[in-house]
């Protein structure tokens, strides 16, 4: 009967008796079938199996059980202890497989529940407009030219012909940049890009130069102090008006399907001559009664006129090509420049200029990446 285990009287340590081992084992099994977590668990494995445990301090006083015990004592102790690892074992199996499966149900993805996805930015259609004109004239062999939004009063007045008294250098028209004596200001037109672009590449030329300007006005439905305008300049050898009228009906076309045609009225800019003001023929009547028919007297885009104005053009000023080292005796030019909000506004039917400037993002996005 090797396996009995000794009486508590054989001069064994408390700690390593039958009935004190026993508890140990049973008051262990019953925490571990209670625990009802992992968690839990663990806190049961440090109770019942750690430095302090019942079964550990047995395991200790090992060392003080008489020679002729340390077999039968050793042999309890160690079966015991294995029998405690063993539920252990067993039930973290159990308690870990029970709280995947909870985890898998409560974690179960909904994808029909609406996304938060952050609302995506637009192009504003003023950008989108640009690049629509742009795409007009590289299409037909022109580059695209830009220059420098701060200007000196002579690109901007001087090359370009205005005369030193001519209205539009009164300071209720143009920024000025301080000091006053710096000759330096916000340009108020593209032009003076067609004096950098004469200067800076040489004829023959083909340039549209799209760009921000700026006037010293207050802002309503129809002005901003910052707006944007488009110019377009071609020099180049035997170039004459009928030229002009050729790329301005092409532009036209371009920009508003159909066939519309353009009107010039004589006008009056510095830098051209002869100068012109440019019409198209309403894009709107066009469509609604065809081209042969008087226009529509209720016309929204045009009023009943049958032409919307669109900016001025003419033939380049011999003391421009001059004054930008272009030859006028072998040389001649055509420039025509326009705004392009006034254009967005016509063409897409904007009421207001202010919706163009404060920026509210569902006013670019109705426009889409297309217009
Ligand atoms: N720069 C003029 C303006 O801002 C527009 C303009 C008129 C441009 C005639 C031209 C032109 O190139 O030939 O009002």
């Amino acid at each position: 009967m090797s396996q009995t285990p000794p009486a508590p009287d054989a001069g064994l340590p408390t700690a390593v008796t039958e009935p004190v081992v026993t508890a140990a084992v049973t008051a262990a099994l019953e925490a571990i079938a209670a625990a009802s977590s992992t968690a839990e668990l663990k806190q049961v494995r440090i109770s019942h199996l750690g430095d302090d445990a019942p079964i550990t301090v047995a395991g200790r006083s090992m060392r003080e059980v008489p020679k002729e015990h340390k077999a039968a004592t050793g042999k309890l102790v160690g079966e015991s202890k294995g029998r405690i690892s063993k539920a252990l074992a067993a039930r973290q199996e159990e308690l870990t497989a029970a709280e995947q499966e909870q985890a898998l149900a409560t974690e179960t993805v909904d994808v029909t529940l609406p996304t938060d996805r952050r609302p995506r930015g637009a192009l504003h259609p003023l950008t989108t407009l640009t690049d629509r004109i742009e795409d007009f004239f590289i299409g037909i062999g022109w580059e695209i030219a830009e220059g420098p939004e701060i200007e000196s009063s002579w690109m901007n007045f001087d090359a370009l012909n205005a005369d030193p008294e001519h209205p539009s250098r009164s300071l209720q028209d143009t920024l000025y940049l301080a000091p006053e004596d710096s000759g330096m200001l916000l340009r108020t037109q593209t032009s003076p890009v067609q004096i950098r672009a004469m200067l800076e590449r040489g004829a023959p030329l083909y340039v549209a130069c799209p760009g921000t300007v700026y006037r010293a006005d207050e802002i309503d439905a129809t002005h901003s102090p910052m707006f944007h305008q488009v110019e377009g300049l071609a020099i180049d050898e035997n170039l004459t008006m009928a030229n002009l009228v050729g790329t301005l009906d092409a532009f036209a076309a371009h920009l508003f399907g159909g066939s519309p045609v353009t009107r010039l009225r004589p006008n009056h800019f510095p830098f051209t001559e002869p100068s012109a003001e440019m019409d198209f023929r309403c894009f709107s009547c066009e469509a609604r009664l065809g081209t042969d028919h008087d226009p529509a007297p209720d016309c929204r885009v045009c009023g009943g006129t049958g032409w919307i104005e669109m900016g001025g053009c003419g033939m380049v000023h011999p003391d421009v090509l001059r004054a930008a080292g272009v030859d006028p005796e072998r040389y001649q030019g055509f420039a025509f420049g326009l705004g392009i909000e006034r254009l967005l506004m016509l063409r897409n039917g904007v009421a207001d200029m202010r919706d163009m400037i404060e920026g509210d993002v569902r006013f670019s996005q109705h426009y889409g990446t297309e217009i």
